[in-house]
């Protein structure tokens, strides 16, 4: 195996595209991510997507984009996994690289959501879930993080305002990133009296739909010397669960998220206490919750303690969601772990502005596919 990093970044900004479709959206990120690294060729493409064909009315879009960015001939295609599709696909890109079939590789995220009406789109998103036990019983994937919220609430003896900090602390963050879908602060008198979307999941515990592509160019950390501004992947792991609530033992326990954290600290041989910051998978502030829960940076019913004492901020103990997360940058779903990735690597690049953390060494991110189904975390390092 050889280690991996990775050279190049580019992105779009999260918004409505109403004038750029997938493949421009997607040859925007490649183009600027080959334009960062400064490579012209690839030896293969990854497409991170979940809805393009249900929503764009398009598959097949590893030849596509790679026709489309100029890179026709190259090994390409598409790699799906729900809203983890992203990260999938880098782990894809990791793994070539890693096991010496390529040397370099684009990934890139995409994903166009707003052509449609919010019914398709919510419609589209349950596919993601059992089509044969939740859908057929009108579950999408606001209810179902509902359900959670809810039962969590129930268990722990929680208000809903405790879950103010998350949507308070991303929307903060997104402010100063030019990409991100919502630049305004949020205050929790805002948050507590956003419209109920599905009881007691409030507007802003959601994340928006939006559009958007983000692409990361990978090579072996060997010839990655040759970059000053490379990022390596210390760790690479993927878990999976049952795709519905019901057959979960204790469904506020996120054994992907708790099985791939595992792995990827193992992997860097690391533990919560040395990551200096958490990219997390905010689709829901529930999720937020579960996940620094599973991923353990909090027992077990004190995920909302970490957010109302502050330690979530980029002053705190774990500063998460630095850019925005998908509460504020938007999830722009097939495409956000890409984001993800992409901003960890601003981070340990030392480029985010306003946003910068001071000397961050190791980045975690995680992308989660429906309601933590599949989980994929990786972990960053600055190059020496
Ligand atoms: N947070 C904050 N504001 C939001 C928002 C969100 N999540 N979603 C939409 N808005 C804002 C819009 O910007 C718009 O503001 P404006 O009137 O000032 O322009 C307004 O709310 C209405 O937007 P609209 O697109 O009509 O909202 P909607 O009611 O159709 O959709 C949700 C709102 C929450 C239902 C939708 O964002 C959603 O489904 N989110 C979850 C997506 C999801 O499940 N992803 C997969 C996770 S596993």
């Amino acid at each position: 195996m050889r280690d991996v990093s990775i050279i190049g970044i580019g992105q779009t900004p999260v918004q409505e595209h109403w004038d750029r479709s997938l493949r421009h959206l997607a040859a925007d990120a490649v183009l600027a991510a080959k334009r960062d690294a400064g490579i012209e060729r690839a030896d293969a493409l990854y497409v991170g997507n979940m809805l393009s064909g249900e929503i764009a009315g398009q598959e097949h879009l590893g030849a596509l984009i790679a026709d489309f960015c100029g890179l026709r001939g190259i090994e390409a295609f598409k790699i799906e996994a729900a809203c983890a599709s992203g990260a999938a696909a880098i782990r894809m890109g990791y793994m070539a690289v890693a096991g010496g079939l390529a040397d370099v590789v684009i990934v890139v995220g995409v994903e166009k959501m707003t052509d449609e009406t919010g019914e398709a789109v919510a419609a589209g998103l349950a596919l993601a879930a059992d089509g044969d036990y939740e859908v057929p019983h009108g579950l999408t994937f606001v209810a179902i993080n509902a359900m959670l919220m809810r039962r969590y609430m129930y268990e722990y003896g929680i208000e809903h305002q405790d879950f103010a900090g998350f949507a308070v602390v991303a929307h903060q963050n997104a402010v100063n990133n030019p990409n991100a879908r919502f630049r305004s602060a949020l205050t929790p008198e805002r948050f507590a009296s956003a419209p109920v979307v599905a009881e007691p999941i409030r507007l802003m515990d959601a994340s928006p739909i939006a559009d958007g592509a983000a692409a990361v160019v990978l090579c072996p950390t060997e010839q990655a010397r040759a970059f000053a501004l490379s990022v390596r992947i210390r760790a690479s792991a993927v878990a999976t669960d049952c795709l519905s609530l019901h057959d979960r033992r204790n469904p506020l326990r996120l054994r992907a998220v708790e099985e791939s954290a595992r792995k990827a600290y193992a992997q860097a041989g690391v533990g919560p206490d040395d990551i200096d910051f958490f990219e997390y998978h905010d689709a829901f502030t529930i999720m937020a919750a579960l996940s620094l829960e599973a991923s353990g940076f909090a027992e077990p019913g004190k995920g909302t303690q970490l957010a109302r004492e502050g330690e979530l901020a980029l002053n705190g103990r774990i500063p998460v969601a630095t850019m925005g997360g998908l509460k504020g940058r938007g999830h722009p779903v097939g495409a956000t772990g890409v984001y993800q990735v992409v901003e960890a690597v601003q981070q340990l690049r030392g480029v985010c502005g306003a946003n910068q953390l001071p000397g961050p060494r190791l980045g975690m991110t995680q992308n989660i596919g429906g309601s933590g189904a599949t989980v994929v975390t990786h972990i960053l390092e600055v190059s020496e």
